[in-house]
Protein backbone atom coordinates (compact mmCIF):
# COMPACT_ATOMS: atom_id res chain seq x y z
CA UNK A 1 0.00 0.00 0.00
CA UNK A 2 1.12 3.61 -1.06
CA UNK A 3 0.10 6.19 1.47
CA UNK A 4 1.32 9.58 -0.38
CA UNK A 5 1.15 12.81 2.32
CA UNK A 6 0.71 16.31 0.41
CA UNK A 7 0.85 19.84 2.19
CA UNK A 8 0.63 22.55 -0.34
CA UNK A 9 1.09 25.90 2.25
CA UNK A 10 0.25 29.09 1.83
CA UNK A 11 0.22 32.27 4.71
CA UNK A 12 -2.57 34.81 4.43
CA UNK A 13 -1.85 38.26 4.90
CA UNK A 14 -3.60 41.42 5.62
CA UNK A 15 -2.83 44.02 2.23
CA UNK A 16 -1.47 40.99 0.46
CA UNK A 17 -3.06 41.04 -2.81
CA UNK A 18 -4.56 37.44 -3.51
CA UNK A 19 -7.63 36.41 -4.13
CA UNK A 20 -7.78 35.33 -0.72
CA UNK A 21 -11.56 35.01 0.51
CA UNK A 22 -12.50 38.08 2.90
CA UNK A 23 -13.64 35.53 5.65
CA UNK A 24 -10.35 34.58 5.68
CA UNK A 25 -8.84 37.50 6.32
CA UNK A 26 -10.80 38.51 8.90
CA UNK A 27 -9.85 35.94 10.39
CA UNK A 28 -6.39 36.48 10.70
CA UNK A 29 -7.09 40.12 11.77
CA UNK A 30 -9.32 38.94 14.41
CA UNK A 31 -6.52 36.48 15.41
CA UNK A 32 -3.39 39.31 15.03
CA UNK A 33 -1.02 36.48 13.66
CA UNK A 34 -0.54 34.88 10.49
CA UNK A 35 -2.46 31.76 10.01
CA UNK A 36 -1.23 29.70 7.16
CA UNK A 37 -3.74 28.13 4.95
CA UNK A 38 -2.73 24.59 3.96
CA UNK A 39 -4.06 21.68 1.37
CA UNK A 40 -3.26 18.13 2.82
CA UNK A 41 -3.63 15.67 0.32
CA UNK A 42 -3.61 11.74 1.43
CA UNK A 43 -2.98 9.34 -1.36
CA UNK A 44 -3.06 5.27 -1.31
CA UNK A 45 -2.06 2.89 -4.20
CA UNK A 46 -3.31 -0.80 -3.27
CA UNK A 47 -1.76 -2.34 -6.26
CA UNK A 48 -1.74 -0.97 -10.15
CA UNK A 49 -5.11 -0.62 -10.64
CA UNK A 50 -6.24 0.55 -7.55
CA UNK A 51 -5.94 4.20 -5.88
CA UNK A 52 -8.01 6.67 -3.80
CA UNK A 53 -6.67 10.10 -2.48
CA UNK A 54 -8.25 12.30 0.26
CA UNK A 55 -7.91 15.92 0.02
CA UNK A 56 -8.73 18.85 2.70
CA UNK A 57 -8.47 22.42 3.47
CA UNK A 58 -7.11 23.66 6.78
CA UNK A 59 -6.90 27.25 8.08
CA UNK A 60 -4.65 26.88 10.96
CA UNK A 61 -5.76 24.15 12.87
CA UNK A 62 -9.19 24.37 11.81
CA UNK A 63 -10.13 22.37 8.17
CA UNK A 64 -12.12 24.16 6.49
CA UNK A 65 -12.97 22.30 3.03
CA UNK A 66 -13.13 18.74 2.39
CA UNK A 67 -12.61 16.82 -1.04
CA UNK A 68 -15.81 14.75 -1.89
CA UNK A 69 -14.41 11.32 -3.66
CA UNK A 70 -17.26 9.93 -5.14
CA UNK A 71 -19.00 13.34 -6.30
CA UNK A 72 -15.32 14.93 -7.23
CA UNK A 73 -16.33 18.18 -5.35
CA UNK A 74 -15.12 20.37 -3.17
CA UNK A 75 -16.80 20.11 0.61
CA UNK A 76 -17.29 23.38 2.28
CA UNK A 77 -17.34 22.98 6.13
CA UNK A 78 -17.77 26.25 7.36
CA UNK A 79 -20.67 28.49 6.13
CA UNK A 80 -17.86 31.36 5.26
CA UNK A 81 -15.82 28.61 3.17
CA UNK A 82 -16.83 29.56 0.03
CA UNK A 83 -14.65 32.80 0.57
CA UNK A 84 -15.53 35.26 -1.99
CA UNK A 85 -15.50 32.51 -4.92
CA UNK A 86 -18.13 32.93 -7.82
CA UNK A 87 -19.65 29.67 -8.51
CA UNK A 88 -17.90 29.63 -11.96
CA UNK A 89 -14.89 30.06 -10.60
CA UNK A 90 -15.40 27.55 -7.67
CA UNK A 91 -16.52 25.28 -10.96
CA UNK A 92 -13.24 25.64 -12.40
CA UNK A 93 -11.29 25.26 -9.00
CA UNK A 94 -13.04 21.86 -8.96
CA UNK A 95 -12.22 20.89 -12.26
CA UNK A 96 -8.70 21.79 -11.76
CA UNK A 97 -9.03 19.85 -8.73
CA UNK A 98 -10.01 16.54 -10.19
CA UNK A 99 -7.89 16.81 -13.45
CA UNK A 100 -5.16 17.34 -10.69
CA UNK A 101 -6.53 13.98 -8.44
CA UNK A 102 -6.70 12.23 -11.58
CA UNK A 103 -3.26 13.02 -13.29
CA UNK A 104 -1.74 12.40 -9.93
CA UNK A 105 -2.89 8.96 -9.64
CA UNK A 106 -2.14 8.22 -13.05
CA UNK A 107 1.33 8.88 -13.28
CA UNK A 108 2.54 7.78 -9.87
CA UNK A 109 0.91 3.97 -11.14
CA UNK A 110 2.67 4.70 -14.30
CA UNK A 111 5.67 5.32 -12.63
CA UNK A 112 5.77 2.47 -10.63
CA UNK A 113 5.21 0.53 -13.57
CA UNK A 114 8.47 2.14 -15.24
CA UNK A 115 10.38 1.13 -12.34
CA UNK A 116 8.97 -2.07 -11.87
CA UNK A 117 7.74 -0.96 -8.40
CA UNK A 118 5.88 -3.10 -6.25
CA UNK A 119 2.80 -0.59 -5.81
CA UNK A 120 2.41 -1.32 -2.16
CA UNK A 121 4.50 1.59 -0.19
CA UNK A 122 3.62 4.07 2.30
CA UNK A 123 5.13 7.89 2.23
CA UNK A 124 4.91 11.02 4.01
CA UNK A 125 5.57 14.33 3.85
C1 LIG B 1 -6.37 -4.00 -5.95
O1 LIG B 1 -6.66 -3.58 -4.65
C2 LIG B 1 -8.05 -3.44 -4.40
C3 LIG B 1 -8.19 -2.80 -3.01
O2 LIG B 1 -7.47 -3.46 -2.04
C4 LIG B 1 -8.72 -4.81 -4.50
O3 LIG B 1 -10.09 -4.67 -4.24
C5 LIG B 1 -8.49 -5.34 -5.90
O4 LIG B 1 -9.02 -6.65 -5.99
C6 LIG B 1 -7.02 -5.37 -6.22
N1 LIG B 1 -6.82 -5.73 -7.62
C7 LIG B 1 -5.86 -6.54 -8.02
C8 LIG B 1 -5.78 -6.79 -9.49
O5 LIG B 1 -5.09 -7.08 -7.23
C1 LIG C 1 -16.17 39.66 -0.36
O1 LIG C 1 -17.58 39.72 -0.28
C2 LIG C 1 -18.04 40.63 0.71
C3 LIG C 1 -19.55 40.50 0.78
O2 LIG C 1 -20.09 39.89 -0.34
C4 LIG C 1 -17.58 42.05 0.36
O3 LIG C 1 -18.01 42.93 1.36
C5 LIG C 1 -16.06 42.07 0.30
O4 LIG C 1 -15.60 43.33 -0.12
C6 LIG C 1 -15.56 41.01 -0.69
N1 LIG C 1 -14.09 40.95 -0.60
C7 LIG C 1 -13.32 40.83 -1.66
C8 LIG C 1 -11.84 40.73 -1.38
O5 LIG C 1 -13.75 40.79 -2.80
Amino acid sequence: MLLLFLLFEGLCCPGENTAAPQALQSYHLAAEEQLSFRMLQTSSFANHSWAHSEGSGWLGDLQTHGWDTVLGTIRFLKPWSHGNFSKQELKNLQSLFQLYFHSFIRIVQASAGQFQLECKFVALS
